[in-house]
């Protein structure tokens, strides 16, 4: 059934608190609830109601109402939940019910599962109805008190849950969390796990036990997530007079799982690939998300816990928000102008990509089938931006005022984006009713600019409009704050701010002493696509001059996307010239150099040439984005040797953004010198002396992009072949890189080995999603052989794991955008799989978006 916001009604029930006990066993986990439940008061003039809870592949044991059974006849059970008829159900009472799991053959990873051993949950967004009956929805907030029971066997002694450690014993423990929180946030982990502890005094000196739970054995590696803890905590203190509100804060490194992490309250649980980490296992990209993810779950103690959201739709409200405050993070811990091109690059990949299909959705959706199938770019990554806006509209002050008020008066509350935007009303006293669209209108606003110089006056004549998306074909103005500057011949400023343009079309003026050129949607200032015509002198010259260093880059791949996408020939040599500038220019950033020295990648050429109305052919974008970087190479002649001498980084690896940048510069270098060398002999070189595992990435993707790298590969899996977070790297470059010619019969064979272990999330991500969202010319081969593959191993997983399964089905979403052959073939395996009998709700709700959206 589709739920519906409009549809949304305040709970019957509430809870004033809850017990739990749960008794471990792989296949027969007992749980009993104790709840006290009690009738709202705002609902209560309506009378009686039914008591309806949520469950799902419960056994139900027992059910009592204040010590006294459950009558037969008025509880009736479905596939979805149980209902008390209203006859029966006191004012406030205590539900008593004992139901029945199997954490072992839950291959879901949803409510409580197992993985290699270990007990642990993911109730986000509804897995806690596959504990316990319950009323699953966030707006029913309570305190809940935990007792666990170890397996029998002994093989578990370490048992976790949310909040302070009341009590313990042999096999046994209890927990007492203070905080009132609604269901998604309640986490139990029990297993043989090993602590690596520290501790963190907060601002206002209090003192917090720090630790980070994995399987004995890696303890070594969870230095980075720690101090990238204590780094977070400590800047939520400063950035947003934040504190942390419990005794102790844990995380929980899990090998199988779903998505990257979980907030849950005091017991963050993290996929194990985003917390562990070595020189010799993790690359720095490796080391950049594990800060990033570690600072987000964390921020979610207040954005997403403290405060929640009142139901599902609201989801952007703790995403959004989270997302721009572990940018932020970033930002300040990194180099901020790198982290804004990285997470536009991103947002581009994703987001743009999302709203240009079938599955394009407002940020704010109204209606969904199967909620987890709304974790999505566009709630997360347009959710961030959309406050980035806000931030930058009412200015970085009043942003902090409305923050600071948002917590005063919304702590321990479930809200709406209503409130979130009332909050900044109050404090900047702006009307945001305009502003609003943005979390209720779906798609990327097109905006155009036009230029004139005339009589010592430019004008700029900017104007939007927003292509129709799936149930939206109209569209009306958003508020754009549009970034921009305008520069002198010399390069010195002559004008710059801030635009706020929400009209459909506007002409802005400035007297000037030159015809200037523009420098528009600095820093990105709004989630649009910018078509501006440009002259290649005017761009670069701003590759060259801008102080901007989004737009400075910005104009290098406008540069780089009409090569790729115009009439082939011989490249710009304005443009080549303006790289070797970039590679020389030692005052620049080596991050930064490094992102302006690559060339956008194949879905951004293949995205570009659709949004001009022709049909990209995978393979030819390959093709040429290959030449252009033989091309590049060539011009920087000596120059690539040179870089690639001069930034080797000196004594032992460090993850740090400067070594990092350096990193980043070498391996462009490298790129270089392997397109002009057939043999990739100084990649091999690289590969064979590298103590690092970045460095050893580089060379051996290198290698493997160009047909090279048998024997690397050989030894790569030997040395590592004990690793799975590391033989996931193994079977990604070659998913992601083999060239097309042999990509498909490269991904089979890999897809038969016994190592393949497809019901681990992150393997079954590390070859089939790394083939089909990594290697386009590979995937669309042009017989199909890619989809197919594809389709069959989505069948596969499906009826064991929907959630992954769905997320993936969601690349085959640009299939209008081929030609009418490659259409054909990716519609033909869409229909397959939605002709499954047994299909999940979650991928059949994906794939009849793909199927049935304009
Ligand atoms: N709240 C988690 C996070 O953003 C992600 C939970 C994802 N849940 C899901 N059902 N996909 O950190
Ligand atoms: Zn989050």
């Amino acid at each position: 059934p589709t739920i519906r916001l409009a549809d949304y009604r305040l709970p019957d029930y509430l809870v004033e608190s809850v017990e739990l006990t749960l008794r471990l066993h792989p296949t027969a986990t007992r749980v009993n609830a104790r709840v006290r439940f009690y009738r709202n008061p705002a609902r209560a003039d309506e009378g009686a109601a039914d008591l309806r809870l949520d469950g799902r592949g419960l056994t139900l044991v027992s059910a009592t109402i204040d010590g006294v059974p459950v009558p037969q006849n008025a509880l009736t059970e479905d596939s979805e939940g149980l209902t008390v008829a209203a006859a029966h159900v006191p004012s406030a009472f205590v539900w008593e019910a004992e139901t029945e799991i199997s954490p072992e053959t839950n291959t879901a990873l949803e409510g409580l599962y197992m993985s290699r051993g270990m007990y642990c949950t993911q109730c986000e967004a509804q897995g806690f109805r596959k504990i316990t009956f319950w009323p699953d929805r966030p707006d029913v907030m309570t305190t809940f008190r935990v007792r666990i029971e170890g397996p029998a066997d002994g093989s578990a002694p370490v048992l976790l849950s949310n909040g302070n450690l009341v009590g313990s014993g042999e096999g046994w423990a209890e927990w007492q969390d203070p905080w009132a929180k609604p269901s998604y946030l309640f986490a139990l982990v029990a297993g043989d796990l090993r602590a690596v502890e520290d501790h963190f005094t907060t601002a206002s000196g209090r003192d917090v036990l720090l630790q980070i739970w994995v399987r004995p054995g890696d303890e070594p590696r969870c230095a980075y997530a720690m101090d990238a803890l204590k780094r977070s905590m400590r800047w939520d203190e400063e950035t947003y007079g934040r504190e942390y509100d419990l005794d102790r804060f844990m995380i929980v490194a899990v090998d199988d799982f779903n998505m990257g992490a979980m907030e849950n309250k005091g017991l963050n649980i993290f996929n194990s690939r985003f917390v562990l980490a070595s020189p010799e296992t993790a690359t720095d990209a490796d080391y950049k998300s594990i800060e990033t993810i570690i600072a987000h779950e964390y921020f979610h103690n207040w954005t997403g816990n403290r405060i929640t959201c009142r139901d599902w739709f609201q989801l952007c409200l703790k995403e959004g928000l989270t997302v721009f405050r572990d940018q932020q993070f970033s930002a300040d811990e990194r180099s901020a102008g790198v982290k804004r091109i990285e997470d536009v690059l991103r947002l581009r990949a994703t987001q743009f990509r999302e709203d240009a299909g079938p599955l394009a959705h407002p940020v704010r959706p109204t209606e969904y089938i199967e909620i987890n199938n709304f974790y999505t770019a566009t709630v997360y990554e347009k959710g961030a931006e959309v406050i980035g806006m806000l931030r930058r509209l009412v200015g970085p002050e009043v942003y902090r005022k409305a923050l600071d008020l948002y917590f005063e008066r919304h702590d321990g509350q479930a809200c709406t984006i209503e409130d979130w935007l009332r909050v900044f009303e109050n404090v900047s006293g702006r009307d945001l009713s305009q502003f609003a669209r943005w979390y209720s209108q779906a798609g990327t606003p097109r905006l155009k600019a036009e230029t004139d110089w005339a009589d010592g006056k430019f004008t700029l004549r900017l104007s939007q409009t927003t292509p129709p998306t799936p149930g939206q074909p109209e569209k009306a103005p958003l508020v754009l704050p549009v970034a921009f500057g305008l520069l002198g011949s010399d390069g010195s400023t002559l004008e710059a701010g801030l635009l706020e343009f929400s009209e459909a079309e506007r002409a802005f003026g400035w007297e000037l002493p030159e015809r200037p050129v523009l420098s528009l949607l600095r820093g990105f200032s709004a989630p649009v696509i910018v078509e501006h015509e440009i002259t290649p002198a005017d761009r670069a010259f701003l590759l060259a001059h801008d102080s901007d260093s989004f737009t400075r880059w910005e104009a290098g791949r406008s540069f780089a996307l009409a090569e790729l996408t115009g009439p082939e020939g011989e490249p710009d040599p304005a443009y080549l010239a303006a790289l070797v500038a970039v590679a020389d220019d030692p005052a620049l950033d080596p991050a930064y150099r490094a992102l302006l020295l690559s060339l956008p990648s194949e879905d951004e050429v293949m995205a570009q040439i659709a949004a001009v109305g022709r049909a990209p052919d995978p393979l030819e974008v390959w093709r040429r984005r290959r030449a252009l970087e033989t091309a590049v190479a060539r011009a920087l002649g000596d120059r690539a040797r040179a870089l690639y001498d001069s930034n080797v980084v000196p004594g032992p690896y460090t993850p740090d953004a400067d070594a990092a940048g350096r990193r980043a510069l070498r391996g462009r270098a490298l790129a270089a010198l392997t397109a002009l060398d057939p043999a990739g002999s100084v990649a091999r070189a690289q590969y064979a002396s590298a103590d690092n595992m970045t460095e050893r990435m580089t060379a051996l993707s290198l290698l493997v992009s160009r047909g090279l790298g048998k024997k690397e590969l050989a030894a790569f899996h030997s040395e590592w072949r004990h690793d799975r977070l590391v033989i996931d790297k193994w079977f990604t470059v070659q998913a992601a890189l083999t060239p097309p010619e042999t990509a498909v019969e490269t991904v089979e064979a890999l897809s038969r080995r016994e190592d393949f272990d497809w019901r681990n999330p992150n393997r079954f991500r590390s070859l089939i999603g790394a083939f089909a969202s990594g290697n386009p010319a590979g995937f669309h081969r042009a017989d199909g052989s890619g989809y197919r593959l594809v389709v069959d191993w989505l069948i596969r997983l499906d009826s064991l794991n929907p959630q992954t399964t769905a997320r993936l089905a969601s690349l085959l979403g640009t299939w209008r955008m081929f030609d009418p052959g490659r259409q054909a073939l990716m519609k033909a395996e869409l229909e397959r799989l939605a002709a499954r009998p047994d299909l999940s709700r979650d991928t059949g709700e994906i794939v009849g978006r793909l199927l049935r959206g304009a």
